[in-house]
């Protein structure tokens, strides 16, 4: 087949700062994802738009030919409105967990497509596969009746949603090209926009355990977003929420699913607590759905109700015991004062080292693995009392874990200055 385009001169195009057209983008696109562009030239087009950026227009055209590469779904016959949560990504964020089966209990339905961990942060899919029996592939139809019966399901994304994505995001992986927002926001938004649901509600992540490090950056990519969200007719908004500090009290996979839990029953820690409420108002609002109050159906048993039935139906026994790690070691406080800081980065790395999360798409996880922080924060200790448990089943990663926590916290006379958990809300 003769190609309409000639890959070297779009790369060209952007390389000498210019807008690529309609026609360029379209074709650049198809053209990866069958093959007829080559990784080597991607590669050159995706540092290209690193360096020179793109366009709203280019933006959304980019997201539209992604969601084009692929299928769209449909889930207007689950019955109620639809709404979803995206979280750029932190430490300790198990928000999905305790959400999906909140909102659902309001009243929404949730269509959640989720992924893998890579790196210092945890993926979703890798939490709740620590419950025994649990599977994250289902059919479209099967998401479809789960939706019904339960109102929520929580699911590997398949392979044919936004395949020009799913190729992409591995080469910008290995090619330095992650952080450009254009790209990062296109990704996003090309899988959400591809899912069909009608209300979309993104948590972007700010500080040393995100991508975005500062507020500008959050702000920029929270807007490019949401504007995407629009345009494409779906009710989005963002808030930018605070990951200088790691959420709740525990980053691992089933650590992590053990306090979602606590949450699930009236308790937990108030972050998770607060941070969760917080996204289930905006997505029941989003979605135009007047239910019961969110912190209402934490207190009574109806999110917990949801959350057994959601398990329950994709394989899962709710009442199975979590793994436990085989070892455990405890780090204790240096001196008496306040804990001033405690870093996600340092926290997400040694989880991560643990065995809680992979350098490779291709690794296991261990389901037990990760850290325990006893105290936030603020909190008094004395000399001596635990502050951190580290949880592994391969004893030789204490060392990689223990050096990742060098200077990851801090006991002092006060706590540093840190950012508020929810820092700004963009759109609706
Ligand atoms: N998550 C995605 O899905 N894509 C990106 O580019 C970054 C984070």
């Amino acid at each position: 087949m003769s190609e309409p385009y000639a890959a070297v001169e779009v790369i060209a195009a952007k390389r000498d700062g210019g807008e690529l057209t309609d026609g360029q983008i379209d074709w650049v696109v198809d053209a990866y994802t069958r093959g007829a562009v080559a990784d080597e030239q991607m590669s050159a087009l995706a540092m290209a738009i690193l360096l020179n950026g793109m366009t709203r227009r280019e933006v959304a055209r980019w997201t539209a030919a992604m969601i084009a590469s692929g299928e769209r779904m449909d889930f207007s016959a689950a019955g109620r409105p639809t709404a979803d949560k995206h979280s750029t990504g932190g430490v300790g964020d198990k928000i999905t967990l305790p959400l999906a089966p909140l909102v659902a209990a309001c009243g929404a339905a949730v269509p959640q497509l989720s992924g893998r961990g890579l790196g210092h942060t945890g993926g979703t899919l890798d939490k709740l596969e620590s419950i025994p029996g649990w599977q994250a592939q289902l059919t479209g139809e099967r998401m479809l009746d789960i939706l019904r019966e339960v109102g929520a399901v929580v699911c590997a994304a398949g392979e044919g949603l936004a395949p020009a994505d799913r190729k992409l995001y591995a080469l910008r992986d290995v090619t330095a090209t992650v952080e450009s927002i254009p790209l990062i926001a296109s990704s996003i938004m090309s899988k959400k926009i591809a899912e069909g649901t009608g209300a979309l509600v993104l948590d972007v992540k700010v500080g040393s355990g995100a991508f975005m490090k500062d507020v500008a950056r959050a702000r920029e990519l929270a807007e490019t977003m949401v504007a995407l969200g629009t345009d494409a007719g779906v009710r989005t908004r963002a808030l930018l929420t605070a990951m200088d500090v790691p959420l709740g009290r525990t980053a691992g996979n089933a650590l992590e699913v053990r306090e979602s839990v606590e949450v699930l029953a009236g308790g937990g820690p108030p972050d998770v607590v607060e941070l969760t409420v917080t996204l289930a108002r905006e997505m029941l609002d989003a979605a135009g759905v007047a239910g019961p109050d969110p912190a209402d159906a934490l207190r009574d048993g109806s999110a917990m109700d949801r959350w057994r039935r959601m398990i329950a139906a994709q394989g899962g026994d709710p009442d199975a015991p979590l793994p436990v790690a085989r070892h455990t070691q405890v780090v204790t406080a240096p001196a008496a004062g306040v804990l001033a800081r405690l870093d996600a980065y340092g926290v997400g790395v040694a989880a991560w080292r643990l065995g809680a999360g992979r350098a490779r798409k291709e690794d296991p996880v261990s389901a037990g693995a990760g850290v325990e922080w006893h105290a936030v924060p603020g909190d008094t200790v004395t000399a001596g009392q635990p502050l951190l448990t580290l949880h592994t089943d391969d004893d030789a990663r204490f060392t990689g874990a223990l050096a990742a926590l060098e200077g990851a916290y801090e006991v002092g006379a006060a706590a540093a200055d840190r950012l508020p958990l929810v820092i700004e809300r963009i759109g609706g």
